[in-house]
């Protein structure tokens, strides 16, 4: 059994007999509000292991450069090496979260640019939001590596709002994470799902995210499965080349 180097909230990393490789495996935990609302979802790190590995795969088609090696089996995938910038990098196209409570505006507003955001992640402080120059000060990254970070992170987000688009749902707003490997490569990591983004539907503007969760409106189960059949559905529909 491999060596247990770091386990999170949903995840565990998992060392391997390659020096610049881990595995991460997804567990069925979903939390919220920082660990305290805490459940298991049996299939849950199923579900969201298979769409981040397809979500993945689309962003290094397109030219992203990402953790990812190989998707094991149902629950692990194998990456690449990569220290974590202690910060969450987030995206918001449409006003909802913590967005609305901290500034009182209402929810549900296309913003006419993307806002990036960045939390320090830190439990201890509540992962506080922070800015460029608190980002250096704290030696957290330097500012030629967040000016990569930045640049990559809204084309990414230019990448996601199409694909969501094809399945017929909006990219709200969503979180990423960077890290770097040994030799400087910075590269996109951790996980892509509707753990991480907020997706809502087209035509009704229904929640397909861990919302559902969060804010006890829905089951995550049938909520996650849902996206997934809408991803494999479009998958399904350009290999037919309709
Ligand atoms: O809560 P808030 O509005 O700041 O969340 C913004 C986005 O970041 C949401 O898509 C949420 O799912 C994601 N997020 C996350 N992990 C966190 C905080 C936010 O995936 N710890």
């Amino acid at each position: 059994m491999a060596e247990l180097l770091y386990e999170g909230k949903a995840k565990q990393v998992y060392l391997t007999d390659k020096e610049d490789e881990y595995i991460i495996h997804y567990k069925d935990d979903a939390t919220a509000g920082n660990g305290v609302k805490h459940e298991q979802f049996a299939g849950k790190g199923v579900l969201n292991n298979t769409m981040s590995c397809i979500i993945f795969d689309m962003l290094e088609e397109a030219g992203i450069k990402t953790h990812m090696i190989e998707k094991i089996n149902e629950r692990d995938i194998r990456v690449k090496k990569v220290e974590i910038f202690p910060l969450e990098i987030i995206v918001r196209n449409i006003t909802t979260g913590s967005f609305c409570k901290r500034l009182g505006v209402s929810e549900g507003v296309t913003l006419d640019e993307p806002i990036f955001e960045m939390s320090y992640k830190n439990d201890e402080y509540g992962d506080p939001l922070i800015n460029d120059d608190h980002a250096m000060a704290l030696k957290l990254v330097t500012r030629e590596e967040l000016t990569y970070i930045k640049e990559t992170t809204l084309k990414i987000n230019e990448l996601l709002k199409d694909f969501f688009l094809s399945t017929n749902l909006k990219l709200v707003d969503f979180k990423i994470e960077f890290g770097k490997t040994k030799d400087g490569d910075i590269l996109l990591a951790d996980e892509i799902s509707p753990d991480s983004c907020r997706l809502w539907d087209v035509d009704t503007n229904q929640k397909y995210d861990k919302d559902v969760f969060r804010q006890d409106i829905g089951n995550l189960i049938e909520t996650y499965k849902a996206v997934l059949a809408r991803m494999e559905k479009n998958n399904k529909e350009i290999n037919n080349g309709l």
